[in-house]
């Protein structure tokens, strides 16, 4: 039985989340739109794998795909693939009333969701989420958007998806390294919002995965449904280890660490000043490491790295409003908060604290 997870916004929308649901994408989604043209945004990696199946399921439910396969990767995060998705869709006759899926991961979804929040000025879009990222992250919640020159995720829009699918089944083709990278957001969830999940974290092995997915699921429906539009605070919890994480990123440059590879890191980090500055419990900053490193992620930065590089680094941060920091701090499993407190020297320390 697959899990249908509301996410209660003005326009509440369901996250489905079940054992060989991307089969039943087709008759899912004619659920909720109705028949015409459609666009199937996919990348290279996952066409072959999963894009037969699901096109098959749209065409069975009466819809007419027109199909739009990117090259894998970060760069393919672009206005230029933006319009070369807009151009598809006009040539196959998507119209006003027609709609998009964005079948893979982060990539493919914010790709396609934000030519979606543009195309004819706006149609529907489904995520089919294929990553433990965007199964747990970035298929829910509506930011979509693409990377400029001068950075990351700096051109987007909200523009929440009118349905998301999620079939953990996908997971087992995804490269260990990646599958691992993403644990990185879960383990993030579980200190921030769910101490229990924390618990079971320590025994990896046992978890039954669509369970795991639908509690991750959960946690960022709640979140995104109490601050849609990150005003409140509550969605900026989500950033809890994104801060040194993010200058790690940047200063290692493109392809050292993959994303959650670095957000470990940051994890380490942010775990460290929660410890000196908020009282989180040091035995559970212990335990976290612990399943950081059992799913080979790094919790210890190399010395090439330096500190200056690194601060330079983070203020460029867009989260550095106005010179002041706003840090994401926990005081105990289960719980976070926004910090004001922090101030540059803290943040120097910390990174000094995760040195090899
Ligand atoms: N919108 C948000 O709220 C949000 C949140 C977090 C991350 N993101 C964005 O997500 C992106 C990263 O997403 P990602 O980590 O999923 O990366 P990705 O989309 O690049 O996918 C990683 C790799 O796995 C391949 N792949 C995907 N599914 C597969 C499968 N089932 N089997 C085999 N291979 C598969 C892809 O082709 C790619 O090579 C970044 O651009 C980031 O900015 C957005």
């Amino acid at each position: 039985m697959a899990a249908r997870i509301p996410v209660l916004l003005k326009t509440p929308y369901e996250v489905i989340v079940g054992h060989d649901s991307l089969p039943r994408a087709g008759e899912f989604i004619a659920q909720i739109l109705p028949a015409g043209k459609c666009g199937l945004v996919t990348d290279e990696n996952v066409a072959p794998l999963y894009a037969g199946t699901v096109r098959d399921s749209l065409t069975d439910a009466g819809f007419s795909v027109t199909t739009v396969t990117i090259p894998a990767g970060e760069n393919s995060k672009s206005l230029h693939q933006t319009g070369e998705i807009c151009d598809r869709l006009i040539a196959g006759g998507v119209d006003r009333g027609g709609f998009l899926v964005a079948l893979g991961g982060g990539v493919v979804g914010d790709l396609a969701g934000f030519a979606a929040s543009v195309y004819s000025r706006g149609i529907p879009h489904i995520q089919i989420p294929t990553t433990v990222v965007a199964q747990v992250d970035s298929s829910i919640g509506g930011k979509t958007g693409v990377n400029s020159r001068a950075g990351k995720n700096l051109i987007g829009s909200f523009h929440q998806p009118a349905l998301v699918i999620t079939d953990p089944d996908t997971l087992a083709t995804l490269p260990k390294r990646e599958f691992n990278e993403g644990m990185a957001e879960v383990i993030k969830h579980a200190v921030i919002r769910d101490a229990a999940l924390l618990d079971d974290l320590e025994d990896i092995a046992r978890i039954d995965l669509p369970s795991l997915i639908a509690r991750n699921v959960k946690i960022k429906a709640t979140i995104i449904a109490a601050d849609e539009f990150e005003t409140e605070g509550l969605r900026a919890q989500l950033n809890f280890g994104h801060t040194i994480g993010h200058a790690i990123e940047n200063a290692a440059g493109y392809g050292r660490y993959l994303h959650g590879e670095a957000i470990s890191l940051g994890l380490a980090a942010a775990l460290y000043l929660s410890v000196k500055k908020a009282g989180f419990p040091p035995a559970d900053a212990e335990r976290t490491l612990g399943i950081l490193r059992s799913l080979h992620l790094p919790v210890r930065l190399p010395a090439d790295l330096t500190t200056d590089a690194l601060m330079a680094a983070l203020s460029h941060d867009k989260k550095f409003q106005a010179g002041a920091i706003r840090y994401i701090l926990s005081e105990k499993p289960g719980s976070a908060f926004v910090s004001k407190d922090i101030t540059a020297d803290d943040l120097r320390e910390a990174i000094e604290h995760i040195r090899e």
